[in-house]
């Protein structure tokens, strides 16, 4: 690998341009192209440098692709206008290797990565598919997220749509809960949101540091909760509420979505 190209330079490819660069990963080796002129602002500010076109042409530089569903098309044709057999890793969330190989010729080598926006702080987990010939792309781009977080190899296509719907959308579904979180917390800090901050991060750093520890998940709440007391009383009340059902549920329709998605871009 020469260089690294992201083709589409928004939301997720500064996310991993950050986790790059507080890696030590050299800014030199990274360019993209966009079209978007507020991006390109926000790229020159961290120091990134445009890429002509002709760049892409050298097979040793890795393109990521990143753009929306509905864009992908146009992007892949005109990649391939430049190069037909390029080294590409594609982000886009619901378009199979099979679609994206219809716009470049049978030596090109394409792989798909699903990187979570943690991958900014060195916090990522990215899943990772590709077919049985492209061994060498597959592994140079598992060394590449490896930088930015942990990395899976998924070995089916199809497993892309659980992994989005579970770890890709994940962390929103934490953000929904800690809501309520802040809500209550908001009132006892005295409308202090940096305060209600800074014991969210603690108390989620609390739970990470249990799970780092080992701890299993029954036992991590058996040690909280005493015969009744206030916990018990708390989870008890949440199973009563299926909660856990309706929690998956969101899941499963998270999945449901990436495949639809995945039939609409054939
Ligand atoms: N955001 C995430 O957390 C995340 C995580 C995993 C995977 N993904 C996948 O990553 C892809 C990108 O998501 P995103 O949130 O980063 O989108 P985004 O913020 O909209 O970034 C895409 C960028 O690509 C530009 N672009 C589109 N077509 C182009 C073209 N032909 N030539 C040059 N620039 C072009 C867009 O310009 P305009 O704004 O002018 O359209 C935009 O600046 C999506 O397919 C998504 O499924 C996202």
């Amino acid at each position: 690998m020469n260089q690294i190209i992201f083709y589409g330079c928004g939301n997720i490819s500064q996310t991993i341009i950050k986790g790059l660069i507080l890696d030590g990963f050299a800014k030199k080796n990274i360019l993209y192209i966009d079209r978007n002129p507020l991006n390109k602002k926000k790229l020159s500010q961290y120091g990134i440098k445009s890429a002509d076109k002709s760049e892409l042409t050298t097979t040793k530089n890795l393109i990521i692709l990143a753009v929306k569903p509905k864009d992908t098309l146009a992007a892949c044709k005109e990649i391939s206008a430049v190069i037909s057999a390029p080294q590409l890793i594609s982000l886009v969330a619901g378009i199979k290797i099979k679609s994206l190989k219809k716009s470049f010729s049978s030596k090109a080598s394409i792989v798909r990565a699903m990187p979570t926006s943690a991958s900014t702080y060195k916090k990522g987990i990215t899943a990772i598919y590709g077919e049985r010939n492209s061994e060498e792309l597959i592994l140079n781009t598992k060394k590449l997220f490896s930088r930015v977080g942990i990395s899976i190899l998924l070995q089916e296509e199809v497993e892309m749509n659980n992994f989005t719907g579970l770890i890709g959308s994940g962390p929103a579904y934490f953000f929904y809960l800690l809501k309520i979180y802040n809500e209550h917390l908001l009132n006892l800090c005295g409308g202090k949101q940096r305060d209600v901050d800074a014991i969210i991060v603690n108390f989620l750093e609390g739970i990470s540091s249990s799970i780092s520890d080992g701890i299993d998940l029954d036992m991590a709440i058996d040690l909280i909760a005493s015969k009744k007391g206030t916990t018990e009383a708390g989870i008890n009340s949440l199973k009563d509420n299926n909660v856990l059902q309706l929690f998956e549920k969101g899941i499963i329709s998270a999945i449901n979505r990436s495949k639809e998605i995945s039939n609409e871009y054939k």
